[in-house]
């Protein structure tokens, strides 16, 4: 896959997920911009990704949560690159919460996971119609497999994935195809984020799966780059389970 001269705008470049698809992509010869909030983490990935083919990545340090900060991801992109091919709605936070903790963090986690993308996509949708470009949005199983005490984290998936086909019914006359990825567990620093015991959360996610394993970053990465090129042409609306079989349990 070559992604010569495309401009891939990845939020939550900053660590996981993202950081290893920023760095797949940079790979690939795109023009990658790294969103997130901390700096010193998005330095380290734009090193990996300038080291694969010497193409420098915009480095955005920006809150997905304020308005304001949203809007100078798109006009950065378009200043430093003057387009936008690709867009990866990657950044998001789990936290673990009853029904009855008060609605801080249903705020908290709507406003990261599924208000930010909503925003941000309507702003990058003009500059994608131009370049008859591609969405994929990170979701997760949780949005399809209800998990007790995750109520908030389940229904923000739950509605990315229904943003995710909604708008391909929206922007399929236009030629910009949107897809989601539903990932299953994958060793990432979002556990640890969210004050989890990362080590029996991965060990009970690993015995409890068909595969008797979890996925790594790259496994969730291979499939973006997938479907933001060509050889996807005709698939949008669709969401990729890649859980190990989780599901299946
Ligand atoms: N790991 C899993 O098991 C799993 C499973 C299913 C789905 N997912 C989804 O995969 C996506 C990536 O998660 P990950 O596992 O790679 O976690 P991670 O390593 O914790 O990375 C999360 C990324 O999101 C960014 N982020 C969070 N809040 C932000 C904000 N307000 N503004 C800007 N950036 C923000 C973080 O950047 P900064 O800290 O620099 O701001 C970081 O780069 C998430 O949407 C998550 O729900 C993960």
């Amino acid at each position: 896959m070559d992604f010569k001269d495309k401009v891939v705008i990845v939020t939550g470049g900053s660590s996981g997920i993202g950081a290893e698809t920023a760095i797949q992509f940079a790979q690939q010869s795109a023009k990658v911009v790294i969103v997130g909030r901390n700096e010193q983490k998005l330095r380290n990935v734009a090193i990996s990704c300038e080291s694969a083919k010497g193409i420098k990545p915009l480095i955005i340090k920006a809150d997905v949560t304020i308005d304001s900060d949203v809007k100078s991801i798109i006009e950065k992109t378009m200043e430093r690159f003057g387009q936008i091919d690709i867009l990866v709605n990657n950044a998001g936070i789990v936290a673990e919460a009853k029904i009855q903790d008060g609605i801080e963090v249903y705020d908290r986690l709507m406003n990261t996971n599924l208000r930010s993308v909503y925003l941000l996509t309507s702003l990058a949708t003009p500059y994608l119609i131009k370049t008859r470009g591609s969405i994929i949005n990170i979701s997760s199983v949780a949005g399809q497999k209800a998990v007790s005490k995750f109520v908030v984290y389940c229904t923000s998936k739950a509605g990315l994935d229904m943003f995710t086909k909604s708008l391909a019914k929206e922007l399929g006359e236009y030629g910009v195809r949107v897809n989601a990825i539903s990932p299953g567990p994958v060793k990432t620093d979002i556990f640890a984020a969210a004050g989890l015991d990362v080590e029996a959360f991965v060990r009970n996610r690993e015995a409890s799966s068909p595969l008797g394993k979890i996925a790594v970053g790259k496994d969730i990465a291979d499939m973006v780059l997938y479907l933001a090129s060509d050889k996807a042409n005709s698939i949008t609306g669709s969401i990729y389970v890649i859980d190990n079989g989780r599901l299946l349990e």
